[in-house]
């Protein structure tokens, strides 16, 4: 999707040449004069449409205005979440139209929320075509953001396409099945990113993954007629010196469960288990854009988990790349086993910090649902800046805790540690798992197993946490920890990047 930037008042709005106007109305928006303001009026006079938030009223050449169709849509009292709403609404209503373009009318409070917006308005416009081609001709190609201050929201404008292409990239490898995205695919994606500068990318196979020691990705793999892929991408935005932030993404392209093999209904879904990785991926294309002063680097150990006379079996003891060895109880817990050498790779780069981002456990779907990710963090700062990143880019989460009684399940008579415990708190046994090998910097997991795809009707990858992980990242560079303007629920800006000289 294309994504304009311009200068639009109501008045300017009714000239606008465009496939579709969409006007957002808020309750404070009856200040307006002029020939869209006199057909809210009577809309609103005659009882057809509200200022609630999502609800929608749409008219075909409407009568004064050079647009074909209009929109009105409410964003109730403007909040971030109104207008996602709204314009998710108005998005969705137009995608059973021709209309290919589309002009999203914001007052200045709304473009508050630019980047929700335009996030927005892409999600909703997003169609899967990568083995569908058919579905091309649905396409909303292009979208132009109307603000009352085009300069003013230049800034946020950048962040928003950013993230809108580094969401779009999360979703698309997300969705795409195990047999188009294998963990060399992945790894040719990754390679695809090191052509933006500042990128680069290096990919191990399973002789140097073996010669490094990853005992538990290697026995993960082994069953798989795909071959392994350990990727590792680098930003490099600040000087050398500079501690990087390291994101680790679970890639198990398809897990099956390996031996102890999941029930068949609904193992379609497990082709997602790569989410963790695609939002690694995502976030990276994200920086690629906005060039902050920062230094990151992705992990991804991407392979498949299959059952198979190689396969690792219940009870098989290995070793990982930090020493410890694994009793293997469970061959479907082969999240934790894949990410665990990663993390002690991580060790290599002094990381300022450490995130891993993983769709690791059913049991925390049961716990938060699909909205919030599940949180674990060692570290306070850490996790206090992922929770507001999360609620500034509308990506929740919810910090999990990571009481060392929780680990008690994990013991084994045969090695150092077991691969799962008893069903009880799943999500922060796995979470507890992981701790064991993150020792040596401050580290934080997110468990996004029920927030990185929708199952149903809907189902496909949302591509998060693309806008937390981006948020986050924005506010560490150095303008943004001296920026106090940024509100608590506005998006990143560019000018909080130190990419303007404001
Ligand atoms: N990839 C799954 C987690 C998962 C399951 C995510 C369902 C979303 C929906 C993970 O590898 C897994 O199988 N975890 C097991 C752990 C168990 C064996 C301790 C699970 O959650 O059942
Ligand atoms: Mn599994
Ligand atoms: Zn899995």
């Amino acid at each position: 999707m294309n994504l304009e930037l311009q200068t639009l008042s109501w008045a300017q709005a009714a000239s606008a040449k465009t496939d579709a106007l969409v006007v957002l109305v808020s309750k404070s928006s009856q200040v307006q004069t002029g020939l869209i303001a006199n057909m809210l009026a009577q809309a609103e006079k005659s009882g057809d449409f509200s200022s609630a938030a999502g609800q929608c009223l749409l008219w075909w050449k409407p009568p004064g205005l050079k647009a074909l169709r209009l929109v009105l849509v409410g964003v109730g009292e403007g909040r971030a979440a109104d207008v996602r709403a709204g314009v998710t609404a108005a998005i969705t209503a137009l995608k059973k139209s021709k209309a290919a373009s589309v002009t999203l009318c914001l007052s200045a409070d709304q473009a508050e929320h630019l980047v929700v917006a335009a996030q927005a308005a892409a999600d909703a416009s997003y169609v899967y075509t990568a083995t569908k081609p058919s579905a091309k001709a649905q396409t909303i190609v292009k979208v132009v953001l109307g603000v009352p201050n085009a300069t003013q929201a230049k800034p946020d404008f950048a962040v928003a396409q950013a993230q809108m292409a580094g969401v779009a990239l999360a979703r698309e490898w997300g969705n795409r099945p195990a047999n188009h995205a294998t963990p060399d695919h992945l790894a040719q994606a990754a390679k695809g990113l090191a052509k933006h500068a500042r990128i680069s990318c290096q990919v191990l196979g399973l002789k140097e993954v073996e010669r490094l020691g990853m005992g538990t990705f290697a026995a993960v793999a082994q069953a798989s007629a795909q071959p392994l892929r350990f990727i590792i991408l680098h930003y490099k935005g600040a000087a050398a010196t500079q501690a990087p932030v390291v994101l680790v993404g679970k890639g198990i392209t398809f897990d099956t469960g390996g031996i102890s093999l999941k029930p068949g209904p609904g193992m379609d879904e497990m082709k997602f288990d790569m989410c963790g990785a695609a939002s690694v991926l995502g976030t990276f294309e994200a920086l690629a854009h906005l060039k902050p002063a920062l230094n990151v680097v992705g992990l991804i150990p991407a392979c498949e988990n299959m059952p198979g006379g190689k396969a690792l079996k219940p009870g098989d003891v290995v070793t990982s790349m930090s020493g410890q060895t694994i009793e293997i109880l469970n061959t479907d817990a082969e999240g934790r086993l894949v990410l665990c050498d990663a993390l002690t790779y991580a060790k290599r780069f002094k990381p300022r910090a450490v995130i891993d981002i993983a769709t690791l456990t059913g049991a925390c779907v049961i716990a938060l649902g699909h909205l919030r990710s599940g949180l674990y963090a060692t570290d306070e700062s850490l996790a206090a800046q992922l929770l507001a990143a999360g609620e500034q880019s509308l990506d929740l989460c919810w910090r999990m805790p990571l009481d060392d009684e929780y680990a008690e399940g994990l013991k084994s008579n045969f090695a150092d540690v077991a691969n799962v415990a008893d069903r009880s708190a799943g999500s922060v046994t796995a979470a507890k798992f992981l701790q064991r090998f993150t020792k040596d910097y401050p580290w934080a997991h997110l468990d996004i197993a029920g927030s990185a795809w929708k199952s149903g009707a809907a189902k496909g990858a949302t591509g998060r946490p693309v806008p937390s992980l981006l948020a986050y990242l924005m506010a560490q560079t150095p303008t943004a920890t001296k920026s106090t303007k940024r509100s608590a629920n506005r998006p990143p800006s560019a000018v909080d990047a130190g990419l303007t000289s404001a």
